[in-house]
């Protein structure tokens, strides 16, 4: 296991621009909660104080990275800013063809839309709302097919973004190969609480799809912070470097979409990267379409070069060191003051198990989101529901989904908060821990059709 025995290090990194935040009142905050319909979504970001809603889009650039965006080259077609980035993912991630769209799901759509016919059916190891739903609205149905242990929040096995080989190959035989356009794999697994898959799961996999002729399309949002957890996890990776990690990991994959608003250090931007010519050709169609010209696919040329280089940020090993030995910190002290988390610590974010820290309130009173909303009241700390509300409902029978997992996630942006804001979010969570048996759930009364979690509304029981 990974030793968590702190020598304190500092982050690799100084502040050179600060951006004041606003301190609110416990009444204020129950005011403005009211409004957002108890949904952290819906509250404005001026009036939260620490935001660990998620760590997308929200990570602070470096000066290497702003001064980029002074060269952003701002032509329709073929900026050198595209060229650039394509030359980093060539490099880095493997890939020979590279799409660049708007956001991670934007990639999504694309390669839907592209390999995905109706009836058709998408395993992958644990589901993601915009990847899933992207899924099915191409006629697809995705099916889990994730270790057990992954559903499980106290289990400690050290790679449970994992793969069951036996489901998957159940699957196959059942449905027939020409029924799987390809594996959905995700690195790492975020709704499992930001739990990495190992090199040698990911090798047996592309064994096992290779037989059958089935592709392997990654979700390479978080595949940095894999990386780092296969280094430290892995037999046989210590000596390896992040840069050798990706590149051996994203070999045994056929393509990638992309959110770079997560490993990549940047505000907006993704792609979708490919090894066959014909999806790609397709792909870069299809993007003229629906994002913009094949060469900014939806952005501007100084946020594909903030983009570039960021993959030259997080590779380095100092940088994910720190990021993710920020999460442990947070992680490590929420288990010393016996708060209930997904184990192990996973890398973007901490996950409190809502069933466990309210047992009270039964999973249909939505436990996570009302955690979301008395996390926030107590200390404007905002974080995010990952449960009943997420997961939606079963698009043939129209009941929920009633996920094993009901999770509240503290999402931690890169380089962003300092470790005395954690500390005051690891007391507001233990405060609120003490007083939970006081807290009452919540009643649904708006329910928006897609990816209801965005905008529903609640009142308290
Ligand atoms: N895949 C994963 C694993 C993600 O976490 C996300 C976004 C996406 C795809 C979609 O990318 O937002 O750029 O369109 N996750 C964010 C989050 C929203 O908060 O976890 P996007």
């Amino acid at each position: 296991m990974h030793n968590l025995k702190r020598r304190s290090w500092a982050e690799p990194f100084k502040i050179k621009m600060v951006e004041p935040l606003k301190m609110t009142t416990r009444e204020y905050r129950e005011k403005v909660l009211k409004e957002a319909g108890y949904n952290t979504f819906l509250l404005k970001s001026e009036d939260v104080y620490i935001d660990l809603l998620t760590d997308s889009g929200t990570n602070a650039m470096s000066e290497y990275q702003w001064a980029g965006m002074m060269l952003g080259d701002e032509a329709y077609a073929g900026s050198k800013n595209f060229y650039h980035l394509e030359h980093n993912v060539q490099k880095y991630y493997g890939y020979k063809y590279l799409v660049p769209t708007h956001q991670g799901r934007g990639a999504e759509h694309l390669i839907s839309k592209i390999l995905i016919k109706k009836g058709d059916y998408i395993p992958g190891n644990m589901y993601f709302t915009t990847t899933r739903l992207h899924q099915e609205l191409a006629g697809g149905t995705f099916i889990d097919v994730i270790i057990d242990e992954a559903h499980d929040p106290q289990n400690e096995h050290p790679f449970k973004g994992n793969i069951d080989l036996q489901k998957l190959e159940d699957l196959i035989k059942k449905v027939g190969p020409q029924k799987i356009p390809y594996v959905s794999v995700a690195a790492t697994v975020n709704m499992a609480g930001g739990q990495p898959i190992s090199m040698a799961n990911l090798k047996q996999v592309r064994e096992l799809t290779s037989k059958y002729g089935i592709k392997i399309i990654l979700d390479a949002t978080r595949a940095i912070e894999n990386a780092y957890f296969i280094k430290i996890r892995e037999e046989g990776y210590k000596d390896k470097s992040i840069e050798e990690i990706l590149y051996e990991f994203c070999s045994y994959t056929d393509g990638a979409t992309m959110s770079a608003k997560k490993d990549l250090l940047v505000n907006i931007g993704g792609f979708l990267a490919l090894n066959d010519y014909d999806i790609f050709e397709e792909a870069r169609n299809l993007v003229v379409v629906y994002e913009g010209l094949h060469t900014y696919g939806g952005l501007a040329g100084r946020d594909m070069e903030a983009m570039a280089r960021g993959i030259e940020e997080a590779i380095n090993y100092d940088h994910i060191r720190a990021r993710i030995g920020q999460v442990e910190y947070v992680g490590q002290k929420l288990i010393d003051a016996n708060i209930p988390i997904v184990r192990p610590i996973g890398g973007h974010a901490i996950f409190l198990d809502a069933k466990k820290f309210l047992p009270h309130i039964p999973q249909i009173q939505f436990p996570a989101q009302t955690l979301a909303a008395e996390i926030y009241l107590d200390s404007g700390v905002r974080t995010m529901e990952r449960g009943i509300v997420s997961a939606g409902r079963n698009k043939e029978t129209g009941d929920h989904y009633y996920p094993k997992l009901e999770l509240v996630r503290l999402t931690f942006p890169r380089r962003v908060y300092t470790q005395a804001h954690c500390d005051v979010t690891i007391e507001s969570i233990i405060e609120v821990f003490e007083n939970r048996d006081s807290i009452r759930g919540l009643k649904m009364i708006y329910e928006p059709k897609y990816l209801r979690f965005f905008q529903a509304r609640f009142e308290r029981l």
